[in-house]
């Protein structure tokens, strides 16, 4: 029991380790969801994270071929990208939004790294954003990533935060500029760490959030699991 002459610590100063992967899954050198990235693991460390940063070129890989993983194994975008989700507790991703969906990159990568056992996005959490000139901020791109990740046993945190007119949305600091919606960025970011938190180390309080089938994987099973 807590001792009531004690000091309250903030949320900050009582977190345990957590370590986020953080990531844009857009490839372009001036790219805006690479900028809201940065935002993203500013906020993490901040509120006592622990944040490793990659590239989607750090990831990238051939269209998946099941004729080449069979022959040559899994190329070194897929074996990083696999190793990076095993070393982090939970990760965020940044993507555009293409024509409605996600870019085929991040796809691509999802692809393949899914062909790994153990399957390392099962049971992982993660939160997803995006950025877009565009008035939704490239929400619908979202939507249609949880897909594959839910799909995958991924604990996709409820809420997504996407980032509209992003060309104009942040100040010469590189910020987000007006201060509400800087302040929802937050929130939504801090709520996806107490989550992970409390899950990663608390056990009592961690919740099956989507059922796991448990079919066994055979030949004929292993493409669709
Ligand atoms: C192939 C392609 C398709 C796009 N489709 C959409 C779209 O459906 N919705 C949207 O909001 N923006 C769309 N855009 C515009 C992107 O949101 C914009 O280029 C954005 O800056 C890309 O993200 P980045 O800056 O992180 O590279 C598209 C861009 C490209 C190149």
């Amino acid at each position: 029991m807590m001792n009531a002459a004690q000091p309250r610590l903030s949320p900050e100063q009582s977190r345990e380790p957590v370590r986020y992967l953080v990531f844009s899954a857009s490839l372009r050198g001036a790219s805006l969801n690479t900028k809201l990235a940065t935002l993203v693991a500013d906020v993490i460390e901040r509120h006592g994270g622990t944040v490793d940063r990659a590239s989607m070129s750090d990831f990238d890989a051939p269209s998946y071929d099941e004729d080449v993983e069979v022959g040559d194994g899994f190329p070194p975008g897929a074996e990083e990208f696999q190793r990076r989700l095993l070393a982090n507790d939970a990760f965020v991703i940044v993507s555009p939004e293409y024509n409605g969906s996600m870019p085929g990159v991040i796809k691509n990568a999802i692809d393949w790294v899914s062909r790994y056992r153990p399957q390392p996005f099962n049971e992982r959490h993660a939160l997803l954003l995006s950025a877009s000139p565009s008035m939704v901020g490239g929400n619908r791109g979202l939507w249609a990533l949880r897909v594959p990740l839910e799909k995958l046993g991924t604990r996709v945190f409820p809420d997504m935060f996407s980032l509209a007119q992003a060309h104009k949305a942040l100040d010469e600091n590189g910020r987000i500029a007006d201060a509400k919606l800087n302040s929802h960025f937050e929130v939504t970011i801090t709520a996806f760490m107490d989550l992970v938190e409390a899950a990663r180390n608390y056990p009592c309080a961690k919740k099956a959030w989507f059922e796991f089938l448990g079919e066994q994987t055979d030949e004929a099973t292993s493409r669709s699991q």
